[in-house]
């Protein structure tokens, strides 16, 4: 009997590519970037598994019939109809927590990048202008350490943010569907309804996941409510901000300026206005991007294909429900 196929769009160590191999024919794409819809397409149309990121859509799922794993490298799982795989008996599963520190470190980048001008300030030492009409005292930023940081979301990645804002002496509020008694008493962090947290944070940092309730959560009502000095970071999911919202209050001067790991639409459109703005600090999604994390990330994805092929349950499922009926 011939071995089911995975599909597998991200690097993978040796180890890991052995250990699949001796259960399942690994086929395995490794271009640069994001692998393209058509290839993605034709490879699952005869795969029992896809290991790595890729949106994968009811429709896509329906042209792939031997299909039963999802298996994403990333904590996010809003690229997938998981409600699609549920009702079709695929199992989706995600890599929660190998990549917690590694995104919360990004966040306070942003943070300390935005208010401290860091990419201003490159971009003009590059350009040589130091000494030439331009040196620190054009460069004023607003201090991080003692400022108040508002978390949207507090939790794994939005705790562990909070965690590292102890350490800069910030005072933390923190707006979420669940309270966290338990941080409150141990650090000190104050539960507050959102509009609290927009009107007092000096740093409003997203933390929730992209979800139906949370798409354009913040938009100009909400940034309006923002003082005219704080920050907006987000490096969880661009649709949870209102993007030309946030670029009109940008240019309004409604708030200082903003960190982005993420936007609307990925890979970020060239022509975004703001790509231009002086306030506003752009990364290419990198949230988890360091060796160690992304390797973890997808060891994780391959332990769960590993244990559905070998008939246990996988580690971090999204969709446990599916297990006892994955599809035949
Ligand atoms: C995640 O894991 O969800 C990161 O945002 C990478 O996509």
């Amino acid at each position: 009997m011939s071995k089911p196929k995975v599909f597998v769009t991200i690097p993978l160590d040796e180890r890991m590519v052995g250990r699949l191999s001796a259960l399942c024919e690994v086929s395995h794409w490794s271009g640069d970037g994001r692998c393209p819809a058509d290839v993605l397409e034709r490879e699952l149309s005869d795969s029992r598994a896809l290991l790595g990121y890729a949106p994968v859509s009811a429709a896509l799922m329906d042209r792939a019939p031997l299909l039963r794993v999802i298996a994403t490298s990333s904590v996010g799982y809003d690229h997938i109809d998981v409600q699609a795989a549920t009702e079709r008996g695929i199992l989706v599963t995600h890599t929660p927590d190998v990549l917690t520190d590694t995104t919360a470190d990004l966040a306070f980048t942003l943070m300390l990048a935005v208010a401290r001008r860091i990419g201003e300030a490159e971009r003009l030492t590059r350009a040589g202008r130091w000494g030439k009409g331009v040196d620190s005292s054009n460069l004023l930023g607003r201090d991080v350490h003692h400022a108040t940081l508002g978390i949207i979301g507090l939790g794994r990645i939005g705790a562990a943010v909070a965690e590292r804002a102890i350490g800069f002496k910030m005072k933390v509020l923190y707006h979420d569907f669940v309270r966290r008694e338990d941080l409150e008493k141990k650090f000190g962090y104050r539960y507050v309804d959102l509009e609290t947290l927009l009107r007092e944070a000096d740093f409003v940092s997203i933390h929730v996941p992209l979800l139906p309730e949370t798409r354009g959560m913040i938009g100009a009502a909400q940034l309006a409510m923002m003082k005219p000095t704080a920050y907006l970071i987000n490096a969880a999911r661009g649709p949870i901000v209102d993007e030309s919202a946030l670029i009109a209050a940008l240019r309004e001067g409604k708030i200082a300026g903003a960190g982005l790991d993420v936007f609307e639409r990925e890979p970020v459109d060239p022509e975004n206005p703001l790509l231009k703005m002086e306030n506003v600090v752009v990364l290419p999604h990198v949230g988890s991007a360091t060796i160690a994390t992304r390797r973890a990330m997808a060891d994780l994805a391959a332990e769960n294909v590993i244990a559905v092929m070998e008939g246990r349950a996988p580690l971090t499922p999204v969709n446990p429900e599916v297990l006892p009926r994955l599809r035949a």
